[in-house]
């Protein structure tokens, strides 16, 4: 296993293995830039087949998370860490206290949340061995509210550029994924007078959302190519692919699926077919906000007043991207860039 040769190392400040042979913790650390901040991102714990697995994806991570603080305005820098296990069966208290003390021997420059196979409940005992874990029970809790309304915010953003309105009435949204993102935006859509077209692998989530906002269901392997105006996956990345791209009938694809193009390539794929891609990272930031917000002592309300800025940001990289004749997540990577690099040269003059 290489680390500094990694396609995904791109420059990351500082990775650190960690290991607690006494609680059977072996977890991973990336923190790939704090030019304009202290590194956050989540927490993962997830059954890696490998190390090498688990390093690939704390790099790439932590990588997203950058760009994502960047693009966003937030001060923070990327990073973000991995557990190998599996949490159903071998996340203990005491394996979670030894990953709390190693992010506190960081002193800061790496800050922790929930991800995927964490929780709010694991983030408290976390706290009990550090001060740089956040997303407490009874602070900001579950991001997904927030997440949906940025995600609505940068949605309407893209209907605004492409056909100058920005209201829902009589359009038609086709949602991949019902979980906890993608059912509170059938929320906001249904509530705005969208037609809702929906598919989910469970069928308790097809059927509330059926119950609930009057969608129509279609099996899961058809809803990217449903005609609609707007294709909002939120259930799995690498969703716009040389398969699936040729069968996309809506003209926008906005929704909260983090990674969603399959390779950086697939940006432009999606500009050649006429496709105006609403990019994932840019549009599924509320989360973040909130776990912001909600440190300083600001409160659901201030939380949404923020996250709304995610129609603004999105707007401006769209029409970048109209103007330079590039892919719109080429051109959002690039205002991050000249964020977060242009700091690190604003500090050494
Ligand atoms: N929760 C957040 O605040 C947040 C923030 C940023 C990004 N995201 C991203 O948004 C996406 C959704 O997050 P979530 O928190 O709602 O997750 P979730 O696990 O609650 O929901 C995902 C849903 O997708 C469904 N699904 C899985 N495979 C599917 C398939 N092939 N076809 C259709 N449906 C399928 C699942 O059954 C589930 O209902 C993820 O990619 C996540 O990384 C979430």
């Amino acid at each position: 296993m290489t680390v500094f040769d990694s396609p995904e190392f791109d420059r990351h400040e500082q990775v650190v293995f960690c290991a607690d042979a006494d609680s059977g913790l072996r977890a991973i650390i990336a923190i790939h830039n704090t030019n304009l901040g202290p590194g956050l991102g989540g927490c993962r714990m997830w059954p890696y087949a490998d190390d090498a697995e688990a390093l690939q994806d704390a790099l790439r991570l932590a990588r997203g998370m950058t760009y994502k603080s960047a693009i966003t305005g937030l001060p923070y820098g990327g990073g973000k860490s991995v557990i190998i296990g599996d949490p159903k069966t071998q996340k203990t208290e005491a394996l979670l206290r030894a990953m709390g003390r190693f992010i506190d021997t960081l002193g800061g420059r790496y800050q922790t949340a929930e991800d995927v196979g964490t929780t709010v409940t694991d983030m408290d005992i976390l706290r009990q061995e550090t001060e740089f874990a956040h997303g407490l029970s009874g602070a900001s809790g579950d991001p997904s509210p927030a997440t949906a309304y940025g995600v609505f915010m940068g949605l309407r953003a893209a209907l605004y550029f492409k056909h100058e309105r920005d209201d829902l009435r009589g359009l038609t949204v086709a949602v991949q994924g019902l979980g906890n993102v993608g059912k509170r935006l059938c929320r906001y859509l249904a509530d705005a007078g969208a037609r809702l077209i929906v598919a989910d692998i469970r069928e308790d989530a097809m059927q509330a959302a059926i119950r609930d906002f009057g969608a129509t269901p279609v099996s899961p392997d058809a809803i990217h190519k449903i005609e609609a105006d707007v294709f909002a996956p939120c259930a799995l990345g690498a969703i716009l692919n040389d398969a699936t791209i040729p069968d996309l009938r809506a003209g926008i694809v906005a929704g909260s699926a983090n990674n969603q193009l399959a390779e950086p390539r697939h940006g432009e794929a999606l500009r050649e077919r006429g496709v105006l891609y609403a990019p994932d990272y840019v549009i599924n930031a509320g989360g973040l906000i909130d776990i912001h917000v909600g440190e300083d002592g600001g409160d659901q309300e201030a939380v949404l007043k923020r996250t709304a800025e995610i129609y603004n940001t999105t707007l401006t990289i769209l029409e970048r991207a109209a103007r330079e004749e590039r892919a719109t997540d080429t051109i959002a990577d690039r205002m991050a860039e000249e964020r977060f690099r242009g700091q690190r040269k604003a500090r050494a003059a």
